[in-house]
């Protein structure tokens, strides 16, 4: 499957993602045009539906046999993500999220990304996430490795060796979900208590793609959507890391999922820790 996405391909991809994250830094009266979406406090922005609108118009033109799953697409319900995941499906599939950390977007918190995997069967092939305010762009490709391309200079990226009593571990709070805020707060107390700190930067790609970095060691959340993780778990893979669900089970970029994503080194000691009942 990789060898069907051509350099070129992955070159015009990066480059599509790219400006739809420069777009971003011109953004002005955000929070004057918002649309109200499904869940607890959950919102877009007209920049998250604009910015996925051309976004996706571009990358059908660089792979017109592709379909899309898109976070702002309307029919983003329960049915659909069964549907896919019933699909006998060896299409390819762009995962494309416009603006991950859209709260932070609209309260000018600088903390954003532009995530866009290419998937086949449940498995990303090409990823890349990119935070404009940084110039920083993740990217890997399956068997590849995985790069971090700063202000025009690419090096490889791998995750952190350092043990969980001196490890950075970040989450995210399921804000659509609130239902799950005590076990969230219980784990990241327990996280807590047990690394050297925790942080809640508000972006889903951009904490696993600090895993993969080394700046983060741990990071979960009890639900992220399939455009939340799609491209950020091939980077970490690529990277030397591990994503799972918090029960250790395999993830699948065709539905929702819990997330626990880590280097290798506090891999067993955080696990025991999410792990155990609340
Ligand atoms: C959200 C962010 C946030 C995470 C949520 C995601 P959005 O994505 O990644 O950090 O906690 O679970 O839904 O809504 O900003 O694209
Ligand atoms: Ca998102």
């Amino acid at each position: 499957m990789t060898e069907k996405i051509t350099e070129k391909q992955k070159n015009d991809i990066l480059d599509a993602v790219r400006r739809a994250g420069r777009g971003l830094l011109t953004a002005h009266d955000i929070e004057s045009h918002m649309k109200v979406k499904p869940g607890d406090a959950n919102f877009a922005t007209v920049w998250d539906v604009e910015t996925q609108r051309v976004l996706c118009s571009r990358l059908h033109e660089i792979m017109p046999e592709a379909g899309f799953l898109a976070e702002e697409d309307a029919e983003n319900d329960g049915d659909a993500y069964a549907e896919r995941a019933n699909a006998n499906d060896d299409s390819i599939t762009f995962i494309v999220d416009p603006i991950d950390g859209t709260t932070n977007f609209i309260h000018g918190l600088s903390h954003s990304a532009v995530s866009v995997a290419v998937s086949a069967c449940g498995s990303p092939v090409f990823g890349c996430v990119y935070n404009p305010y940084l110039d920083e762009m993740f990217y890997a490709s399956k068997g590849g490795g995985a790069y971090l391309c700063k202000n025009g200079v690419t090096a490889p990226i791998h995750v952190s060796d350092r043990t969980l009593d001196r490890a950075l571990c970040a989450f995210g709070t399921s804000p659509y979900e609130r239902s799950r805020a005590d076990v969230t707060f219980e784990l990241a107390k327990r996280m807590f208590l047990s690394c050297r700190e925790v942080r809640r930067e508000g972006s889903a790609a951009l904490d696993i793609c600090y895993v993969a970095a080394g700046r983060y060691d741990v990071y979960f959340e009890l639900h992220i959507c399939p455009w939340d993780f799609a491209a950020a778990l091939l980077i970490l893979t690529e990277a030397g890391g591990m994503m799972t669900a918090l029960d250790g089970s395999p993830v699948d970029d065709r539905r929702p999922t819990s997330a626990f994503a880590s280097n290798i080194a506090c891999r067993s000691e955080a696990a025991a820790i999410l792990s155990t009942p609340i």
